[in-house]
């Protein structure tokens, strides 16, 4: 499973990556709002800090809703690095432009994906990723981790290429059931991606084995 990383702050990004995990990024208008970027050149700017941190795929987000608007801005974000997929929302206009962007070759992420039947008009219009929101669907007593697992079952039965990147993950709990539901790719905050190494007999152990030597080596 690849490891993303879902900010667009650049001092998590560069904590992850030198971790030696990280696989990628992903953004979305909130994530590029909460760093206070804003307007054009500001993101293409700050896209381009993006990718020279990591060298994997990295989802940037298209502002405009209707169809002509996303292709503008898409083809504006995909020229910026050959690491940007363009991020898409899963309306009838995002499909359509998924299916554009597939025949030109350009990569994308079908965001906003909240049920089998979204996921499936994505993989039919050609999206690289698919990206099911697992925190905001438990936020609604729904079970976002049985939809990553729904989706990945059906990709699997019909051979669909596009890969499932499980989103809006909350905690490290989520990426383990991520794991084990078949998701392609888990795109985490920091903190959901540093607590995969806490475990109390790592830490335990760790100081036992320091003071033991201590002991002999002073
Ligand atoms: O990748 C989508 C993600 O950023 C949404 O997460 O926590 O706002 O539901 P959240």
């Amino acid at each position: 499973m690849k490891f993303f990383i879902d900010t667009a702050n650049l001092e998590q990004i560069r904590e992850a990556h030198e971790m030696g995990v990280l696989d990628g990024v992903t953004t979305n208008p909130s994530l590029m709002a909460k760093e206070r970027i804003c307007g054009e050149e500001a993101c293409r700017r700050h896209y381009e800090a993006i990718c020279r941190i990591v060298d994997g795929d990295v989802s940037a987000e298209v502002i405009a809703t209707d169809f002509e608007g996303m292709i503008r801005e898409g083809e504006a974000l995909a020229a910026i690095h050959p690491n940007i997929v363009v991020k898409l929302p899963c309306t009838a206009e995002g499909i359509r432009a998924v299916k554009w962007f597939a025949t030109k070759g350009i990569r994308t992420n079908c965001t906003l994906v909240f049920s089998v039947g979204q996921a499936l008009l994505a993989a039919k219009a050609g999206a690289t990723y698919v990206s099911p929101f697992v925190g905001r669907l438990d936020d609604i007593s729904e079970d976002g981790v049985e939809l990553v697992a729904h989706i990945v079952r059906v990709y699997r039965t019909y051979g669909f290429a596009t890969q499932v990147l499980a989103a809006s993950i909350r905690h490290t709990r989520h990426i383990v059931q991520c794991l084990d539901a078949g998701a392609d790719v888990a795109t985490c905050p920091l903190s959901a991606i540093r607590g995969l190494l806490k475990h109390p007999l790592t830490e335990s152990g760790l100081k036992q084995f320091l003071a033991d030597h201590a002991k002999v080596n002073g």
